[in-house]
């Protein structure tokens, strides 16, 4: 079967890697791809050049590829309608369409959806203007979460220490200083404590299979300071849920979502990520996402058993009763190195060395903002081209046996400017 995956990062690189172990996807084609992808077993792995944020781009990349089976990675292909084009067209894809990518796209529809359908959420106020802010801010109090309404790259979620700061954060958003049109609707939320989880499911529209429990650290930062980050790392172990607390999860989240989008006539196919918060008064759901999250990919795909492609499309064919997915036991763990500066600016080009020598200890390194420099011909290598730069995956028998093999391969791999958490799995 050939298979078209999109997307360029570390959770794309880790999708190919894992579906290179099904014997049954004998070509892969990763557009735009990265370096990692293009080195993985070359003969069946090829990447094409494509721009993400155009659907004719992609519809022009399927005519030419013709794959059996394509694979959305990022939102942005999801929020443009790419499953809906594709599905109208006959072909067949993975992810949810464009009214169900809503649960992602749009976190006022969120709040909204879940407010009608009694998912638990922290309390929150949707704000078009100042004079929407002045008259929610008093419910509230502080700290208090500001979000975007639209996608921003994990930059639209901003904490306020004080309602003035909400007020001034807010005053940006609205104007257009900061995130463009993604923050010309916002929310205010209450801000809630607790042990931060995401749990992603596969749906097929109407039932779901959820995967191993993942934990993220968003914040750029040791010690969760700093400002947010698309992530600097994740693990993956059973004990972050345990049973009783993962079925609660199912009944009062996961499943009451995939029946609320399809009693909405928005039926949800795809991964559907429940990013949550396990508060004092329960489990709260913080955001949904309408995809795999990166880096949770990297570590959750490590811990997999079962072939990927048979989930993948026991999800299009709408037949996910049949999927009984088998996970090790061990725990893994991914540390994201990034380029210094990142999540603000960053250089560029920085060759990167090492790589081989840390996947010799055991781990994997999964790629995300790396390219293949071949200027000089006689001696291409690696560099960066990206802020998130390589997700350094391993797994161990705990939690710190994954993190000591994921962090001794990290220190061999180099270049100028990394930065990387030393806390990951803490
Ligand atoms: N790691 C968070 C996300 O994928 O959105």
């Amino acid at each position: 079967m050939k298979l078209l995956i999109l997307g360029g990062g570390g959770r794309e690189h880790a999708i190919v890697w894992k579906l290179l172990q099904s014997s049954r996807a004998t070509e892969i084609v990763c557009a735009p791809g990265n370096a990692g992808i293009c080195a993985e077993a070359e003969a069946r792995v090829r990447c094409v050049p494509v721009d993400l944020n155009s659907l004719d781009d992609i519809v022009r990349v399927a005519i030419e590829e013709q794959p059996d089976l394509t694979v959305v990675g990022p939102e942005q292909p999801l929020t443009l309608g790419v499953v809906d084009e594709f599905e109208r067209r006959g072909w067949r894809i993975f992810g949810p369409s464009k009214v169900a990518a809503r649960l992602e796209s749009s976190k006022v529809f969120a709040k909204e959806f879940m407010q009608r359908h009694q998912i638990p959420t922290p309390k929150y106020a949707v704000c078009t203007s100042l004079q929407d802010v002045e008259d929610a801010l008093p419910l509230f109090t502080a700290p208090i979460v500001v979000k975007a309404d639209g996608l921003a790259a994990g930059k639209g979620v901003l904490i306020a220490a004080s309602r003035e700061e909400a007020q001034q954060i807010s005053a940006e958003m609205l104007a257009g200083r900061t995130l463009a049109g993604a923050g010309s609707r916002l929310l205010l939320e209450e801000f809630v404590e607790g042990e931060e989880l995401s749990l992603l499911c596969l749906s097929d529209g109407r039932q779901l299979a959820p995967l191993a429990a993942a934990q993220d650290y968003k914040r750029v930062g040791e010690g969760d300071t700093g400002a947010n980050t698309g992530g600097m790392g994740a693990y993956s172990t059973d004990t972050l849920l345990e049973p009783e607390m993962r079925e609660w999860v199912l009944a009062h989240i996961a499943r009451p979502a995939i029946a609320g989008m399809a009693a909405e006539g928005a039926p949800f196919k795809g991964i559907l990520y429940c990013g949550l918060m396990l508060t004092a008064r329960g489990p709260l759901v913080l955001e949904f996402n309408a995809r795999f999250g990166d880096p949770e990919t990297q570590p959750l795909l490590m811990r997999l058993h079962s072939d990927l492609l048979d989930a993948l499309e026991a999800v299009v064919d709408e037949r996910i009763e049949s999927l009984a997915l088998e996970w090790t036991p061990e725990v893994a763990l991914g540390v994201v190195m990034a380029s210094g500066g990142y999540p603000g600016s960053f250089e560029s080009g920085q060759p990167i060395t090492g790589i081989e020598a840390a996947e010799a200890t055991g781990a994997k390194v999964f790629q995300a903002g790396t390219a293949l420099n071949n200027d000089n011909h006689s001696d291409s290598h690696i560099v960066t081209c990206g802020g998130r730069v390589l997700c350094v995956t391993a797994l161990g028998a705990d939690l710190e046996a994954a993190a000591a093999k994921a962090y001794s391969a990290v220190e061999k791999i180099s270049f100028e400017h990394s930065y990387y958490r030393r806390d990951i799995g803490q």
